[in-house]
């Protein structure tokens, strides 16, 4: 994980990836860097433009979303 505060992104619409294992170099986003460490990134649809709070501290019970765990 990279940031101690959640990235706050637009999103279009389409299908995202949101690494799942801390390791991308793209980070919120997978950029492969899982492989072959048992982790996988989190698939997610977005159907509609909307701004998304993605965690950034590793720490949200709603992963791969901020639920304000970083404020603990
Ligand atoms: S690079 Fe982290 S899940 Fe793909």
């Amino acid at each position: 994980m990279a940031e101690s505060r959640p990235y706050i992104i637009k999103e279009q619409p389409g299908t995202k990836y949101y690494c799942g294992c801390g390791k991308s170099q793209n980070f919120p986003y997978c950029d492969g860097a899982h492989q072959g460490s048992g982790l996988h990134p989190y698939q997610v649809e977005i159907e509609k433009e909307k701004t998304v709070a993605v965690c950034g501290c590793g720490k949200s019970a709603a992963m791969p979303f901020c639920d304000g765990a970083h404020k603990a």
